[in-house]
């Protein structure tokens, strides 16, 4: 192909659909090219990245999750395949799972996420989930949906014993990041709840103190112990899961458990294990083990809210990961700084 006078910018997945005005502005400023459906499947993509199918392009531009992930994990072998000219991979979606981002680094390209278009949306999924593992809710929903007077009746009775308002309680964030910390900032204000957390690094002072003042425990045994509700929102983990039985049965006895990061940051077993003998209370999981499949012994626990990753599933977010996506490409090759680089202090 001729050489374009333009950068080019490789927009994997769908046509956008929401911020058109932002596309004009890009495809006036670069030449983007969208590989079919057919191309992004990975023997294909490989072999066209070998061919130099797309020309020395600048940036890859991924403004959906849901789209654009045909070529599977960008690894070892996909990402040496990639041009020089390559500054920066800008995709929808908080987690990048599907990219090895130290890789990258290494080849001095820059991976930007959206998390901060999700973070709003998230976080009330978390407070879902917390009403409902301090209300019963679960059980509730499960017995309406039966249409089995007889459940209803019992569930009308019976829910409430053992239900509590989460106001008053102490909520233990396990990573006070983004997200984290917006539910702190929700579940204090709404609720009034006490905050803890745990996490690599300490807020300010300020911020500690916009929350009722947050205080940090080191120790994570010590906050699992002092919780009557942990909500866990660290980055996944691979290997090892930071709740596994021995964490979990350092949880105070009674105590309730929310999940929006991860799955495999906790053993479901051992969880079940620990809903089943009473010692953890309720427990809400918006992700899950080994998704797409949800354990059983949970499925079947009315003490367990269950959603499918939907955390970030608002019209703000899709919308946002969109902009941010792009927004990203520009700044980079402008030569400004990235918006939400993920890598960038990997990058000597
Ligand atoms: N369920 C969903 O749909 C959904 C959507 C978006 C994000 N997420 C997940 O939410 C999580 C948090 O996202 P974020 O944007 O807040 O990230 P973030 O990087 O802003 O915050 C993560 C926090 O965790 C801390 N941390 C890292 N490792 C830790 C450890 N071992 N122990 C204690 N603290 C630790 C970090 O210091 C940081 O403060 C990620 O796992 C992300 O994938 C889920």
């Amino acid at each position: 192909m001729a050489p374009p006078s333009k950068p080019i910018v490789l927009h994997i997945g769908d046509p956008i659909e929401f911020n058109h005005d932002l596309y004009r502005e890009l495809e006036s400023r670069f030449t983007v090219i969208r590989p079919s459906v057919e191309d992004r499947q990975r023997p294909a993509f490989l072999q066209a990245l070998r061919e130099r199918k797309w020309g020395d392009f600048s940036a890859v531009l991924r403004p959906f999750w849901n789209s654009g992930g045909e070529m599977g994990r960008w690894d070892s072998e996909l990402i040496p395949l990639l041009p020089p000219s390559l500054k920066v991979y800008a995709s929808a979606g908080a987690g990048y799972d599907w990219a090895d981002v130290d890789i990258m680094a290494k080849r001095g390209i820059l991976y930007c996420n959206g998390a901060s278009a999700s973070s709003e949306a998230v976080a009330d999924m978390a407070i879902y989930h917390i009403i409902s593992v301090f209300r019963n809710l679960q059980w509730s929903n499960m017995a309406a949906r039966t249409l089995d007077t007889e459940r209803f009746l019992d569930a009308h009775r019976n829910q409430p014993v053992g239900a509590h308002n989460p106001a008053g309680h102490v909520l233990g964030v396990i990573g006070l990041g983004n997200i984290g910390y917006k539910i702190a900032t929700k579940a204090y204000r709404a609720f009034g709840m006490k905050i803890i957390y745990n996490d690599l690094f300490p807020k300010t002072a300020e911020q500690e103190a916009a929350l009722g003042g947050a205080r940090r425990i080191e120790n994570l045994d010590e906050l699992l112990g002092e919780a009557d509700c942990v909500v866990v929102a660290t980055p996944g983990t691979e290997g090892k899961a930071l709740l596994d039985a021995d964490k979990i049965s350092k949880m105070k006895k009674g105590s309730r458990l929310v999940n929006i990061a991860r799955g495999t940051l906790i053993d479901e077993n051992a969880l079940a294990d620990a809903l089943e003998s009473g010692h953890v209370y309720a427990v809400g999981l918006d992700v899950h083990q080994n998704e797409p499949h949800v354990n059983p012994r949970l499925a079947r626990n009315r003490n367990a809210t269950l959603t499918c990753h939907n955390a970030g599933g608002a019209f703000e977010t899709t919308s946002g990961f969109e902009a941010l996506a792009m927004k990203n490409v520009m700044a980079v090759l402008s030569g400004e700084q990235p918006l939400t680089p993920v890598n960038k202090h990997l990058i000597v």
